[in-house]
Order: C-alpha cells, then sequence, then structure tokens
C-alpha cells in the first residue's frame, strides 16, 4: 500500500499561539480517515495544513513521498486543482451556473482531460451521485443535499487522489448526512483516500480510521476498518466509537 501522506513533526501557529504541536502521522492509500475533537482542538487548520490550503509553520507533509509543504502558491494551487478533492459544510457553487457547469469548471481550468473527457466525467459522476436529473437546473431551484452531491461531483472531477471535507455533513439533516455519506462511502469504496473533520459519530463510523485532536495533539486513534454498509456492523461500529469518545471526554 502506497503511503499518500506522511506528516512529520508539523507545527502550525497564529502570531504566538501554538494551534498544532508536533503532529505525525501517516495515511495509506485507500483509507478513510475521520477526524474529530472539540471545537478549537485543530481540526481544521490540521485539515487545512495537510492539504496544502494553508502552510504549517514548520514541519513536513510529505504527499507520495514529496515534501508539498514548501511549495510556492502556484505550484500548490495546482497540485490542489489536479490531485486533490475538498467539499466544505457549504457547497459554495457559482449561483450563476447550472450543476453541471459547476462541475465541469474546475476540468477545464485543470487543462489535462479534452473537454469532451471533462464532459463525459461529469456525467458518469452525476448519475453516480443520482443528480443526473438537476444537471440543467439552476443551482437556486435544487435541494441541499443535491448541492452537497453536486460539490462532490466538482471535487471529483479530476479523479483526485484524495478528497479532503472540513464538515462535509455539517449543515445537514440526517436523512441527507446518510445519502451524502453514502455517495463518500461509494468514492472511497472505489480507491480515493478520504479524509475529513466531522462532529458527527455516526459520519465517523464509516471512517476506516479516526484520529481524535485535543488542544492540538494527536491524543488518541480507533482503527474501525473499512467500512461495509450492512446495518448489523454499522450500529456494532457506532458503538465501538461512542465508547471511544467517551473515553476521549467528547
Ligand atoms: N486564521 C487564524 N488566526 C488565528 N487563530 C486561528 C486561525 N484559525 C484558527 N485559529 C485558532 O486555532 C484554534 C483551532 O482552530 P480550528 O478552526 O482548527 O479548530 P476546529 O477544531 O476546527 O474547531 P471547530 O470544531 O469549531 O471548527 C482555535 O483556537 C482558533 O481560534
Ligand atoms: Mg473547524
Amino acid at each position: 500500500m502506497k503511503k499518500i501522506l506522511d506528516v512529520k513533526n508539523l507545527c502550525k501557529s497564529f502570531e504566538d499561539t501554538q494551534v498544532l504541536n508536533n503532529i505525525y502521522f501517516k495515511v495509506d492509500e485507500g483509507e478513510f480517515i475521520a477526524i474529530m475533537g472539540r471545537s478549537g482542538s485543530g481540526k481544521s487548520t490540521l485539515l487545512y495544513s495537510i492539504s496544502g490550503m494553508d502552510r504549517p509553520t514548520s514541519g513536513n507533509v510529505l504527499y507520495f513521498g514529496k515534501d508539498i509543504s514548501k511549495l510556492d502558491d502556484k505550484k500548490m494551487s495546482e497540485i490542489r486543482l489536479k490531485h486533490m478533492g475538498f467539499i466544505f459544510q457549504h457547497s459554495y457553487l457559482l449561483k450563476n451556473l447550472s450543476i453541471r457547469d459547476n462541475i465541469v469548471l474546475p476540468g477545464f481550468k485543470a487543462g489535462t482531460l479534452s473537454r469532451e473527457q471533462v464532459n463525459q466525467n461529469a456525467n458518469a459522476l452525476m448519475i453516480k451521485t443520482g443528480i443526473d436529473s438537476v444537471a440543467d437546473h439552476d443551482i437556486k431551484k435544487v435541494s441541499v443535499g443535491q448541492l452537497q452531491r453536486a460539490a462532490i461531483c466538482r471535487a471529483l472531477i479530476n479523479k483526485p487522489d484524495v478528497l479532503f471535507g472540513d464538515e462535509p455533513t455539517g449543515a445537514l439533516n440526517s436523512s441527507t448526512t446518510r445519502e451524502v455519506m453514502d455517495v463518500i462511502n461509494t468514492v472511497n469504496a472505489e480507491g480515493t483516500t478520504v479524509i475529513i473533520v466531522t462532529h458527527d459519530a455516526k459520519v465517523a463510523a464509516r471512517a476506516s480510521r479516526v484520529i481524535y485532536l485535543m488542544d492540538g495533539n494527536i491524543h488518541d486513534e480507533l482503527t474501525l476498518g473499512k467500512y461495509e454498509g450492512a446495518e448489523k456492523t454499522k450500529s456494532s461500529r457506532e458503538k465501538r466509537l461512542s465508547e471511544w469518545l467517551e473515553k476521549q471526554g467528547f
């Protein structure tokens, strides 16, 4: 199994406050990591520091063995565009474009595939995530869950190695959360590495490994193994995780 990320001695400070302290962690290709911890523990800061959205103050972030922590903005944004996908609490789709146009835009921008291939990828992704029927709709006329699925399609248009999410279900109700997480589990089962921050234990129970951050340190981690989706294992995973979280004081 190839290592997609190898984070070594990562520290992050804002002015004189140290938010992340000497973080070490490795991610294998194909893993699904959930990052949990109380508000202010540094989850988003960690996600941004390992995905090149922000720069660590010190330490190294090896992406397939290559140190990306000191790349200039231009090189880093190219890696993000071509090799990484991002989703957030809100979909941040452009309001004056259709669902389809939002999805193809980063594909055209990356320029690695022909326009025809980008359009084909977009169609396949919309079918997979169940939003093909609203492809040409104005984004103001679709549901929040459909918007978030569109955001996932946009994040995957360039076939990234890794999908990063900062509370991707944070603004969704429980049934929409399940729909979006089913999509994310499918994407992961097909080989894309997934790393998301979440407050929701039901969401984290779908990850193969859960990292618990406390005051900018990795306090503990729990290996749950691959998610199979079956009702029976689902409840035992959720139980294991909630007992573990209780132990962390979550
Ligand atoms: N740009 C910034 N400038 C100054 N301080 C920051 C900045 N970003 C984050 N912090 C501080 O770093 C700490 C960790 O913030 P972070 O957003 O990573 O926490 P979090 O675990 O994601 O919290 P939440 O669950 O509320 O999203 C907080 O004390 C926060 O105030
Ligand atoms: Mg956060």
